[in-house]
Order: C-alpha cells, then sequence, then structure tokens
C-alpha cells in the first residue's frame, strides 16, 4: 500500500524524524483556515499517490490568505497524471538552504536493503542516477544489522553531505530506518529533505509503500488504507477476499485461475470487437474450490457494476469440480433474487462438467446460457452486451 505525503510524514514525526505540521483539508474555506492557523507562509500540496506533482501545479507556495485561496481552489480537483486531487496539505513552507535525498528500499535484484543518498538533491532523482551515477550513493544494508550509527555515518559520508548537517542526516537516517523495519516499508523515500533556514534538516516531502503481506501485525495501518482513491467495487471485493480488478469495459468475467481469466479478457475482447467494440469490464479470479458463497460476492461485485451488460463466467474445473460450481452459480442466482437482472454466459468444462452443465440445465434460469467452448461463451457475452447497451437502460 503507497501512503499519501501527509501520511508518511507522520510515520515520520512518530520515529523522531523532523517533518513540518500540517492539516489535511477538502475545501477551499478550511484550507484558508488551516493556513491562518498554522501561520503564513505555506505551501498548498495535492495529496495525490504519484510522484511530479510540482511540475504539474499541485504544489504551490502562499504567501497570504488570498494566495491559498487561489491554490487551493486550482489544485483541488486538478488531474495530476489521472489521479485526481481530492485531499490538500496545507504546511508550513520552509526556507530551503539546500536540498537532499536519501531513501531506503527493497533492492528486489540483489536480494538486500539499500540505502540511496545524495547531498544533490532539487533535481529528478531519475536523471541524476542516469546522468550521474556516481554522485548518487548506493549503499548494502544487512538486513540482521540494519542501520546503526556507524552505518548511518557511512551512508551520509558516502552521499557527501556537509559536515555541518552530517550529525543531523546521521539521526534522520536511523529514524528512517525504524520507519522502514517497524512499520514494515518496502520504500521510504525523502525528497527533498532540506537544510531549512535555520540549518535544521527536515523532511518536506515522504513516500513511503507498506508490505501488504506484513498487515496482519500493524492493525493500525488499516487506518491509512483510503477509500478516496480507489475504485468503490474494489474495496468492496477486497473485503470480500476476491481477487478483483476494475477495467472499462462492459462484459463482467469470472473465471478460475488468473491464467484462464487473463486469457478470457482476451477472447472477450477479441469477440467484442465484432459487437460494437464492447470490452470486459473486470478480472475477477474466484480462485480453486468456488462454492455458492464466493460465487455470489463475485456475482455480487460485478453486478454492481453499472457499466455491466453481461456476464461470462469460465470455469475450467481441475481440483475444482463444474457440479460444485454450477451449484454455487444456482445458490448465488437464488440468494441474489431479483437483484440479478443481467444475463450470463457460462462455459464449464473439465472435472465433472456433465454434472455441472446438469444442474444448469435443470435450473433453466431465464438468465442464464450456457456455452460448449470459450471462444462460443466470449461471443455469446459480447453480442448479450451490445444487444443490452442498444436498449433504452430502464
Ligand atoms: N513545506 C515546504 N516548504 C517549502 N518548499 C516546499 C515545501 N514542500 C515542497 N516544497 C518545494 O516544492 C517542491 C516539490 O514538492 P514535493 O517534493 O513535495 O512534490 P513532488 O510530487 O515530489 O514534486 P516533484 O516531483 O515535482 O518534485 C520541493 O522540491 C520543494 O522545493
Ligand atoms: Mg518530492
Amino acid at each position: 500500500m503507497d501512503l499519501y505525503e501527509y501520511q508518511a510524514k507522520e510515520l515520520f514525526t512518530k520515529h523522531g524524524v523532523p517533518a513540518p505540521a500540517g492539516k489535511v483539508v477538502t475545501s477551499v474555506d478550511d484550507a484558508v483556515a488551516a493556513a491562518e492557523e498554522l501561520g503564513l507562509p505555506v505551501m498548498v500540496k495535492s495529496q495525490v499517490k504519484i510522484g511530479g506533482r510540482g511540475k504539474a501545479g499541485g504544489v504551490k507556495f502562499a504567501a497570504t490568505a488570498d494566495d491559498v485561496r487561489t491554490h487551493a481552489g486550482n489544485i483541488l480537483g486538478l488531474d495530476i497524471k489521472g489521479h485526481v486531487t481530492r485531499q490538500i496539505l496545507i504546511t508550513p513552507a520552509s526556507e530551503i538552504a539546500e536540498e537532499y535525498y536519501v531513501s531506503f528500499l527493497l533492492d528486489r535484484s540483489n536480494r538486500t536493503y539499500l540505502a540511496m543518498a545524495t547531498h544533490e538533491g532539487g533535481m529528478e532523482i531519475e536523471q541524476l542516477a542516469e546522468e550521474r551515477p556516481d554522485a548518487l550513493a548506493k549503499i548494502q544494508i544487512d538486513a540482521i544489522k540494519g542501520v546503526d550509527a556507524d552505518k548511518a555515518a557511512e551512508i551520509a559520508d558516502a552521499g557527501k553531505f556537509p559536515a555541518e548537517v552530517r550529525d543531523q542526516v546521521i539521526e534522520v537516517l536511523q529514524g528512517l530506518w525504524k520507519v522502514f523495519t517497524e512499520e514494515d516499508a518496502t520504500l521510504v523515500e525523502v525528497n527533498p529533505l532540506v537544510k531549512d533556514g535555520d540549518g535544521k534538516v527536515v523532511a518536506l516531502d515522504g513516500k513511503v509503500s507498506l508490505d501488504d503481506n506484513a498487515e496482519f501485525r500493524h492493525p493500525d495501518h488499516e487506518a491509512l488504507a483510503d477509500d478516496t482513491a480507489g475504485d468503490p467495487l474494489e474495496a468492496r471485493a477486497k473485503e470480500l477476499d476476491l481477487n478483483y480488478v476494475k477495467l472499462d469495459g462492459e462484459v463482467g468475467i469470472i473465471g478460475n485461475g488468473a491464467g484462464l481469466v487473463m486469457s478470457t479478457l482476451d477472447v472477450v475482447a477479441y469477440a467484442g470487437a465484432k459487437h460494437g467494440d464492447v470490452k470486459p469490464a473486470n478480472f475477477l479470479d474466484i480462485g480453486g474450490g468456488a462454492n455458492a458463497k464466493v460465487m455470489a460476492n463475485g456475482l455480487d461485485i460485478i453486478l454492481g457494476d453499472e457499466q455491466v451488460k453481461s456476464v461470462f463466467v469460465n470455469v475450467f474445473g481441475g481440483i475444482t469440480a463444474c457440479d460444485e460450481v454450477a451449484n454455487g452459480i444456482v445458490g448465488a442466482l437464488d440468494l441474489l433474487g431479483d437483484a440479478a437482472t443481467k444475463p450470463l454466459v457460462v462455459r464449464l468444462d473439465g472435472n465433472r462438467v456433465e454434472e455441472g452443465r446438469k444442474i444448469l440445465n435443470d435450473r433453466n434460469h431465464p438468465l442464464v446460457t450456457q456455452a460448449e467452448t470459450m471462444d462460443a461463451g466470449a461471443d455469446m457475452a459480447a453480442a448479450a452486451a451490445q444487444n443490452a447497451s442498444a436498449q433504452p437502460s430502464k
């Protein structure tokens, strides 16, 4: 899970890394009130989970309340590379004497942790890494030994930090290492870390990615998950433990196994080209051993997507038996009752396919059509979606 800048800074503060206070607001009036409370001048900063906010006009200096009003008005709603700004951070504007860069990350290719640091901040770090790789120090970190004062000093010296900030940078690095390990992060990045007008070293930006696999160790991290950025259907699917990704099309897709679902997306997209260019509406893998409940949850999510006009259930029975899946579909439709209104094309094959098809035939549900093959099913589902799109919606 990626965090917003303000959340990253909260974790910095918790672990003793100096970061300016701030207030997150969602309206222009609250922005002005926050600025007056914090004291002008302030920075008005878009809170979106993507870099390059500054260049996109999402980070502005405000000397007066009127400036705050103008910038907050412009930044709220601002689209930065597809991320729409819903929250802005109001934070005191620091005087910047020097800009630095530090980060800790998981270096997957070398199977280790890595610190990156340079006293030459200010420019884009990717550009520095490419043009003058020697200017960006990269120090491997032993996972067991971690970052103590000596290791932090090694990083600070490799990054060529000036003598007058060396001790502060060493402190900051140890604090950030605590954020990295104690919060189970896979990335902690500060760009820029600055020396301010008083010679103090403070984090003016923060990027933290938390390791979702360590979620169980951090009940408090749940509060960091946000419902404003993600898709509400994806959030609900996550609650139900479903492997679901929302897409833009009209044909809902349910399958078992990620590979089968991926190829189902392909065949539906291919068939859709012949039927009004309809496209897959989602990725949903119900995994092995799908029972009625899992199927009902899956259908519930997909039918809750207003864009969905038809659904294609594509199951190849391996360990999962087709009769169980068929019982799942029938059970799901019964559970959903009148809430189910969209045509369902079902293709079953593999383990206990005859039994599965018979269950669906016997139930003879008006919304369900069976397909013999994956290609035929994709074609039927695409045609049904096109057909439904042509009808005026009720
Ligand atoms: N509190 C602050 N006080 C003074 N200047 C700031 C403050 N916060 C940010 N800035 C300035 O704005 C620049 C961009 O801010 P920030 O790094 O938070 O955004 P970003 O999304 O990383 O943007 P970019 O990728 O364009 O650098 C910083 O490099 C810094 O010069
Ligand atoms: Mg930055």
